[in-house]
């Protein structure tokens, strides 16, 4: 079984560079099967989920060539089949997104309904309310969603509730849809901007990503492109806060610091140094941080893809520290893991109360979801000791080389495949 273990208590310092966002890029990757030419795409993170995504679009007859590791050449002209069904694809939230790009570009999709973390309920119904507004039946039957059109007709939506996935997927079902289609309540995600993007340098007419109105005008067809996805956002913010529970000093490098500014504006408060440069942050803790009050919201508030990884950090500073997390009703599944290495964290519905406690000390640990899994990880390096941490599959799903780039920084860690592994690596430790 493969584990991380890690022995604690180094101050990470040094740069990292930034890979591509992962969340831009499973958006991006579906949409680029909505025309029958080729399309490139730069800086596509190698992790488990855009892997997975990219075999999906092949099972359907897409063309998805890796020209290096971070470069994919597509071309959806060979797609012969519009049900989805690969047995891998059900794993990934992402997955729904060949429902909007399918529908879009062929007016008929077949995919299962969702997979991914399991931070609570993750409806779908604003993404189905979109796609009838546009005049499609939809109906989900035998697990999968069903969306069908004679054709397409602009209209005027407001989403009950922002949503990233409802708000991708609608703006990708409208782009070649007739007339116009104005999306109220939009989320305002990085990644919703990078994928409006995408679609207009292959000739859609998009205006207004990044705010919560977006107009769509749409056109008869999309044309090739090449384009560079932008940096992500939250494996960025990952790292910036390892340097503040390490009491560290890293670079982070490959980045969009107006990005971070609600995870930067955060650590200043709790006591760090931020250095800003035009695409790098460099994140500086020499002491023990302050408490503080957080509030996870949509763009461009303090995202809930790090709520996990500033609780554990909260967990070690002084006084008493609130998280509130408002996006997800059940991402604190962590606590009881945490727990285990000495936190003092309780939650009370959406809400955990803080106590910082003065250190962590290592122990075995299982990673629930993805940012959950990466923030035991930060938590493991600054603990005491040897910690071990098990089900990093979903840690793999969003993070490129992790252990590699966090032993660059300093980090005593291994990504371990069984005990006689584990055995070696806390010989090698002492
Ligand atoms: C995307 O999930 C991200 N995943 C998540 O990141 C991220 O946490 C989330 O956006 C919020 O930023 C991908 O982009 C693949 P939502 P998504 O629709 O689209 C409710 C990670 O760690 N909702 O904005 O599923 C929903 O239940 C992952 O990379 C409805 O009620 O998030 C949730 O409570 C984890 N009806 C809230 O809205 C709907 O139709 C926000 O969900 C859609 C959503």
């Amino acid at each position: 079984m493969e584990q991380y273990a890690m022995k604690g208590g180094v101050p990470l310092v040094g740069e990292v560079e930034i890979g591509g966002a992962k969340n831009a890029a499973l958006a991006i990757l579906a949409a680029a099967i909505m025309t029958d030419e080729t399309v490139v795409v730069e800086n596509v993170p190698d992790v488990r989920d855009t892997n997975v995504l990219m075999k999906a679009m092949e099972s359907v007859g897409a063309t998805v060539v890796k020209t290096d590791r971070h470069t994919v050449k597509i071309n959806g002209y060979q797609i012969d089949n519009l049900v989805i069904d690969d047995e891998h694809i059900k794993k990934i939230r992402a997955s729904y997104y060949l429902l909007g790009a399918l529908l879009g570009k062929y007016k008929h999709a077949e995919v299962p309904l969702p997979g991914g973390c399991n931070l609570g309920t993750r409806a779908i119904d604003q993404h189905l309310k979109g796609f009838r507004a546009l005049g499609a039946d939809v109906r989900v039957e035998h697990g999968f969603v069903i969306a069908e059109a004679n054709k397409l007709k602009g209209n005027h939506i407001f989403m009950d509730k922002v949503s990233v996935g409802a708000t991708i997927n609608v703006m990708m079902a409208a782009v070649m849809a007739e007339g116009k289609t104005v999306i109220e309540n939009a989320a305002k995600e990085p990644h919703v901007v990078d994928l409006a993007n995408f679609l207009n340098s292959m000739g859609a007419n998009i205006k207004g990503a990044g705010t919560d109105v977006i107009r769509i005008n749409g056109v008869n067809r999309l044309h090739k492109t090449e384009y560079a996805i932008i940096p992500d956002q939250i494996e960025a913010g990952t790292y910036m806060m390892a340097a503040a529970i390490t009491k560290g000093d890293i670079m982070v490098k490959n980045v969009i610091p107006k990005h971070l500014e609600c995870i930067s504006a955060k650590l200043i408060e709790i006591g760090c140094e931020i250095e800003e440069s035009d695409d790098a942050v460099r994140v500086v803790a020499s002491k023990r941080l302050n408490n503080t009050q957080v509030k996870t919201l949509p763009y461009p508030g303090f995202p809930t893809d790090m709520q996990p990884q500033m609780t554990v950090t909260l967990g070690l500073s002084s006084g008493i520290s609130i998280v509130t997390e408002s996006i997800f009703d059940n991402r604190f599944k962590y606590v009881d893991e945490l727990a285990r290495m000495g936190a003092d964290v309780k939650v009370e519905g959406n809400t955990a109360i803080i106590s910082g406690v003065n250190k962590y000390t290592g122990a075995s640990v299982s990673a629930p979801d993805l940012r959950a899994g990466a923030a035991l990880v930060l938590a493991g390096l600054a603990a005491e000791g040897l910690t071990v941490i098990d089900d990093i599959k979903y840690i793999e799903r969003g993070y490129e080389d992790f252990p590699e780039k966090l032993k660059h920084l300093g980090a005593h860690m291994e990504k371990v495949e069984s005990d006689k592994d584990l055995r070696k690596f806390e010989m090698k430790i002492g």
